[in-house]
This record gives structure tokens, C-alpha cells and sequence, in this order.
């Protein structure tokens, strides 16, 4: 009993050390790696993850192509929401459901469903949605 409690000790602290070393690795590599893909995710690539004047059509229809079409397209309205197009996607982005889905904000579904956006992405979507959600 005591050598188990012992061992499972020292597991959760080579477990705590892994976590910090690796996310020292992700921070000095940058905001892209930050997280790493999320299982599923496929990303988008922006180097480095800038967040100013974030673009519609440059970065968040590929975005939500990548990783929302799948289940809410034009073609598969699941739940009957659509992220394909800007007039739906400004929808969600002014009631707040693009940012509370996706960030995983209390009350909302956690979106894209099974899996999880990188910070970068997360970060992305917030800064176009605080910028005013523009069809930019
Ligand atoms: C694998 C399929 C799948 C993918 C991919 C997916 N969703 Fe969903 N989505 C669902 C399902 C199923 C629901 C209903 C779940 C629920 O209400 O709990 C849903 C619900 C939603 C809702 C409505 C939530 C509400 O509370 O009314 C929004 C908004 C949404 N998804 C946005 C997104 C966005 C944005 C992405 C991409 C980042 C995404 N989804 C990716 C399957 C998916």
C-alpha cells in the first residue's frame, strides 16, 4: 500500500515536470505551437498568430472551412446552423454563440464537436468578433 501510493507519487510528478518542460518548449517555439494541433484539428496556417485587423476571407472562412463545414455547411446544416457564408457566420458572431462555442465559454456546446481549436485559432476568432465581425 505504501510503495503504491509512493510510486503513484513520483508519477504524477514526472508527469507535472513533462507538462511544464513541454509547455516551455510550445511558448519560446511561438503562439502557433503553442497548443499543438488539437486531435482532428486541421490548421490553418498564419505565421505568427496575428491578431490585429484579423481578415474574414484571408483567415476565418478557412478557419471555419477546415473545421466547422464538416457538420454546419450549406450541403450539412447540423442542429441547423451554417457556418458557410458571412451573412451566417455574422449571426453567430453577434449573439455571441461563434465565440462561446468555440471558446469553450460556461453554457455553450464545445465546438468544432469532438476535438478543440489551437489557442492561436480561439484567439483568432475572439479578435475578429471584438474587431467587429467585419466582412474584411
Ligand atoms: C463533428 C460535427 C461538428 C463539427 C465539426 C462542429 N460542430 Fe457545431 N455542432 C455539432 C452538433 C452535434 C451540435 C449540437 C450540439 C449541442 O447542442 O450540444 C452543434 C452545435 C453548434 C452550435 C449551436 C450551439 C448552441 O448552443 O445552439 C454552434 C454555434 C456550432 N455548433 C458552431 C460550430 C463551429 C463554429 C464549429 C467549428 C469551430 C463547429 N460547430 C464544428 C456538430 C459539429
Amino acid at each position: 500500500m505504501h510503495f503504491r501510493f509512493a510510486y503513484y507519487h513520483s508519477f504524477r510528478q514526472i508527469m507535472l515536470v513533462s507538462a511544464v518542460m513541454a509547455g516551455s518548449i510550445a511558448i519560446a517555439t511561438g503562439c502557433q505551437n503553442f497548443s499543438g494541433p488539437a486531435k482532428g484539428e486541421k490548421r490553418v496556417t498564419v505565421e505568427p498568430c496575428d491578431t490585429l485587423n484579423v481578415s474574414y476571407a484571408r483567415t476565418i472562412q478557412p478557419l471555419l472551412k477546415s473545421n466547422c463545414y464538416s457538420c454546419h455547411s450549406n450541403a450539412i446544416q447540423t442542429v441547423g446552423v451554417n457556418m458557410e457564408g458571412y451573412a451566417n457566420v455574422k449571426l453567430y458572431a453577434d449573439a455571441t454563440l461563434l465565440v462561446g462555442v468555440t471558446s469553450q465559454l460556461p453554457g455553450y456546446a464545445q465546438m468544432p464537436q469532438g476535438g478543440v481549436l489551437s489557442d492561436c485559432n480561439k484567439n483568432l476568432i475572439r479578435a475578429w468578433v471584438n474587431q467587429g465581425a467585419k466582412n474584411n
